[in-house]
């Protein structure tokens, strides 16, 4: 098992399997950003299947991968595939920003994904694409219907709260979420990067009661993912809200996670710069005890929390390179 020096489990690992994105949400990839890590730098398929595989030997047993859009990744499904063949491993999610979901829900499925997170911030054409940079909304909630009808269940919609923006449609896509049976995850802006600095941000804490009341929801505690999220469900028992508050009310005690980036660093925080290159180790034939060394000590480098309210301009490597 890992365990940090606060006394958490760490037992879920997120990897990025790309930094890049086919679209440009303003609040996580500058406009005109070049500096994307050089596909020479990317950890191979085989070299993030080794470092699971030591993950599984340390106790972990679940995995997201993420981004950046990991669907631009090829043959991702393939990797899917793999991991899933590892029989320890109980839970395999993705998240992605759902545009390339018509032609993946199938394959995707059939690899054995678990569960899928799909960011979709908007339903109003216009938003999304000042939002995105993309008139992509069609293709996103094509992608959505795509993996409720292959049978993805507990889909996830994660929703950027930006006051101004999108503040006013949270009803309606909870409404939308409700009648789909997707859950709506509302997520507090990071200020993560300069993008995610710069982005107006909102607290989400004291919107919940008008919520509550409005779609007679009541909390649960049914347990939906691995992470921070707190959880509500309709008076018929179906969880359909979550929240994700790093802002309002952080949840750094109970943290489990850490990432890895796709250039092989190993992340111990979103909030915080403490990591530890795996790489140099995989390219210089470490052997597996060496690996699984490093992995142990990089965990003790793990932060007790984020910084996020208290020096808000810290981090300045962007979203899609640790992996949302
Ligand atoms: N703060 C909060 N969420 C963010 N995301 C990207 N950048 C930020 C940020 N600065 C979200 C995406 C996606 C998830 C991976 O992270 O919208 O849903
Ligand atoms: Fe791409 Fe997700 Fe970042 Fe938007 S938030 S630019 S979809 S990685």
């Amino acid at each position: 098992m890992l365990i940090d020096k606060f006394g958490r489990t760490i037992d879920y690992l997120r990897i990025s399997v790309t930094d890049r994105c086919n679209l440009r949400c303003y609040y996580c990839i500058p406009k005109g950003y070049k500096d994307f890590e050089a596909p020479d730098d990317w950890l191979s398929f085989d070299e993030v299947m080794r470092i699971i595989r030591i993950f599984v030997k340390l106790g972990t047993r679940r995995f997201r991968l993420t981004g950046g859009e990991p669907l631009i990744r090829k043959n991702l499904t393939e990797l899917i595939g793999s991991i899933k063949q590892i029989k320890e491993i109980e839970d395999l999610s993705l998240t992605t920003n759902g545009t390339l979901l018509t032609t993946y829900a199938e394959p995707l499925f059939k690899a054995g994904l678990n569960r899928l997170n799909i960011s979709l911030d908007s339903l109003n054409r216009k938003n999304i694409e000042e939002i995105t940079g993309n008139d992509c909304l069609r293709q996103v909630i094509d992608g959505l219907l795509a993996v409720k009808y292959v049978g993805f269940q507990k889909i996830k919609v994660n929703m950027v709260v930006l006051p101004d923006k999108n503040l006013n449609e949270i009803d309606y896509m909870l409404q939308f979420c409700i009648q789909q049976g997707f859950i709506l995850c509302l997520i507090e802006v990071m200020p993560i990067g300069e993008t995610g600095q710069h982005t107006t941000k909102i607290l989400l804490q004291p919107l919940i009661h008008k919520l509550e009341k409005k779609f007679h929801l009541q909390p649960t505690t049914k347990l939906i993912g691995n992470g921070p999220a707190r959880y509500w469900e309709t008076s018929l028992g179906k969880v359909c809200l979550g929240l994700i508050t790093p802002l309002s009310q952080h949840f750094c005690e109970t943290c489990n996670r850490v990432r890895l980036s796709v250039d092989g660093i190993l992340y111990m925080c979103l909030g915080q710069d403490n990591c530890f290159a795996l790489k140099p180790l995989l390219r210089n034939h470490g052997s597996d005890e060496q690996l699984k060394h490093a992995i142990k000590k990089a965990v003790e480098l793990k932060p007790k929390q984020h910084d996020f309210i208290q020096q808000p301009k810290k981090i300045k490597r962007i979203m899609s390179k640790t992996g949302g």
